[in-house]
């Protein structure tokens, strides 16, 4: 008979041995998927992904037209040395252990801005990426002025404490006079197609027309987007958050920090959007003084707070904090990477979910060499960064399947995409893009979001209707007119005979029944 193993009982005491704090890079390194290093193929396109959006962020923010070089080599198998080198505003030496050593961290997150980045673990999770699978320190070189040396460092992720280790750090002579570069050696694999970094580098040239992109594959193959525009878009406005997105946990916080004296104080200085004739109005519908103590307001007194504001009327965030790529680039960028018959673009007006300013943008691009027997392809973006995974998780997909393409006269199952030779992109601008997970590959469906996407399709799916439509008709015009045409001949020699014509005037017939044919307004 099977001795029975004896079970040790775990005890309160026991357990309370084993509970510790868990580290943030500690739970990232195990649950790397959330970020986006599942698979090798992926990691390698979310470490350059990282390294590029913060290029072009860091440009922006400094007013300077991006141009970012990638240089992604083989280095054994499967294995990668992908670097990317910017022409910023570069990075002060303080700051750059804590930036890639050490998970969020960042510049980012606590401001209400249009970017890119927003979370504070991007480049530093590609960083612990490369070092726990191939050992190797993340290098970076950064110059913040020509008349500054340049830093060199390398930086290892602590995962136990989340902080950063220097394994070396020097001056450096380069041959730029301002920017980043950063190194990072990692396991992956290179496989192209739209999931690729090639995919992912072609649609960023579609959304950014004002980057100049140079890219070096590890095939040695030399890619390069030149900028198409020459101007900057318009630098994206800071923004407080709106009162009606906060919630009541966020409220009480931010109640207890303020360094506001008064309630009317807070109210003004802390919100967009209210101003003192609204804070009295909150705070009497709260039954609170405008005059009381911010810092000292008790739980029920939140909870009353909080119901006011919900019930007064505020007007709607600003929008010149969500900067749309604008319909004539969409159109430009589309066309620069798809040879089609037909272009549309439509740029929604400003709307708000949660309390934060978004706004949508819809291209699209039909007929011409884009395949017409599969499903229309969509390209996903946020913030002007291409989303490429995840896409039935996603709030976009979702908006273009439940269109009705039908009525713009194309095929279309059930829950599907349309058929047809239709390219279909979707741009979602907002002050914080509320995406699935932290590996931001797709976006969360807010209803008014997905309002939103599907008024834009709709509007470029009238649009291209109408051109279907008139396509149509053009062509049966034209099986007719050859149809008729055909006959021509034969009425003049019947003509011919009954009126007994010349061969000159049975021609001359001929040449003018085909001129009356060609005039005439139906064909
Ligand atoms: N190439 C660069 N030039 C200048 N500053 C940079 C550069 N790369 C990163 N930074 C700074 O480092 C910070 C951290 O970057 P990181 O990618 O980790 O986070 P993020 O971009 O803020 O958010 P996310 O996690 O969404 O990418 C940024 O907020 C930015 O301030
Ligand atoms: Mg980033």
């Amino acid at each position: 008979m099977a001795q029975k193993t004896a079970q040790v009982r775990e005890t309160a005491e026991t357990l309370a041995k084993k509970q510790r704090e868990i580290s943030v890079s500690e739970f990232f390194a195990k649950n790397r998927h959330l970020l986006g290093f599942d698979n090798p193929k992926k990691a390698l396109l979310t470490a350059v992904k990282e390294a590029v959006d913060n290029s072009l962020d860091a440009c922006e923010e400094a007013g300077i037209l991006p141009e970012v070089e990638i240089i992604i080599g083989n280095t054994g198998v499967d294995r990668f040395l992908v670097s990317v080198k910017d022409n910023g505003p570069g990075i002060v030496k303080a700051q750059i252990p804590n930036i890639f050593g050490k998970l969020l961290y960042g510049s980012k997150f606590h401001s209400l801005r249009m970017a890119r980045g927003q979370q504070g673990i991007g480049i530093s999770a590609a960083g612990m990426y490369g070092l726990l699978t191939t050992g190797k320190s993340m290098k970076i070189i950064s110059r913040t002025s020509p008349r500054r040396p340049a830093h060199y460092y390398e930086v290892q992720i602590d995962t136990r404490k989340n902080r950063p280790e220097i394994i070396k750090d020097a001056e450096m002579e380069v041959d730029f006079a301002q920017g980043t570069l950063v190194e990072i050696e990692l396991e992956a694999r290179y496989q192209r197609g739209r999931q690729s970094v090639d995919g992912y580098l072609a649609q960023t040239a579609i959304a950014n027309p004002h980057v100049t992109i140079r890219y070096i594959n590890p095939d040695g193959e030399v890619i390069e987007y030149e900028r198409a525009a020459d101007v900057m878009p318009d630098r994206p406005k800071l923004i407080k958050p709106h009162p009606y997105g906060v919630e009541l946990g966020v409220l009480i916080k931010m109640l207890k920090e303020s360094k506001n004296r008064t309630l009317s104080a807070f109210l003004t200085g802390e919100f967009s959007r209210v101003t003192p004739r609204v804070a009295a109005e909150i705070c009497e519908r709260a039954e609170l003084s405008e005059k009381s103590n911010s810092t000292r307001i008790a739980r029920e007194e939140a909870d009353k707070l909080y119901a006011a504001i919900n019930a007064t009327k505020i007007m709607s965030p600003p929008s010149d904090c969500v900067i749309p790529i604008g319909e004539e680039l969409v159109k430009k960028g589309l066309a620069q990477v798809f040879e089609a018959e037909f272009y549309e673009a439509c740029t929604r007006p400003p709307a708000v979910y949660r309390g934060n300013p978004f706004r949508i943008e819809c291209g699209i691009a039909y007929g011409g060499r884009v395949d017409g027997e599969e499903l229309a392809t969509v390209l996903r973006f946020a913030n002007r960064v291409p989303l490429l995974y995840q896409q039935s998780a996603c709030a976009i997909h979702k908006a273009a399947v439940t269109t009705n393409w039908r009525s713009y006269g194309l095929q279309q199952s059930k829950g599907a995409l349309p058929h047809g030779p239709l390219t279909i992109m979707v741009h979602v601008a907002s002050v914080w893009v509320p995406f699935t997970s932290e590996s931001k590959e797709a976006i969360a469906h807010y209803p008014e979001i997905l309002k939103e996407i599907r008024l834009a399709l709709q509007e470029c799916g009238r649009k291209l209707g109408r051109h279907l439509r008139r396509q149509r008709r053009d062509a049966e015009a034209n099986t007719k007119r050859i149809y008729i045409e055909r006959y021509i001949p034969h009425i003049s020699e019947s003509l011919a005979e009954i009126l007994a014509l010349k061969q000159k005037e049975t021609d001359a017939l001929t040449d003018l029944l085909k001129d009356i044919l060609r005039n005439s307004r139906k064909f």
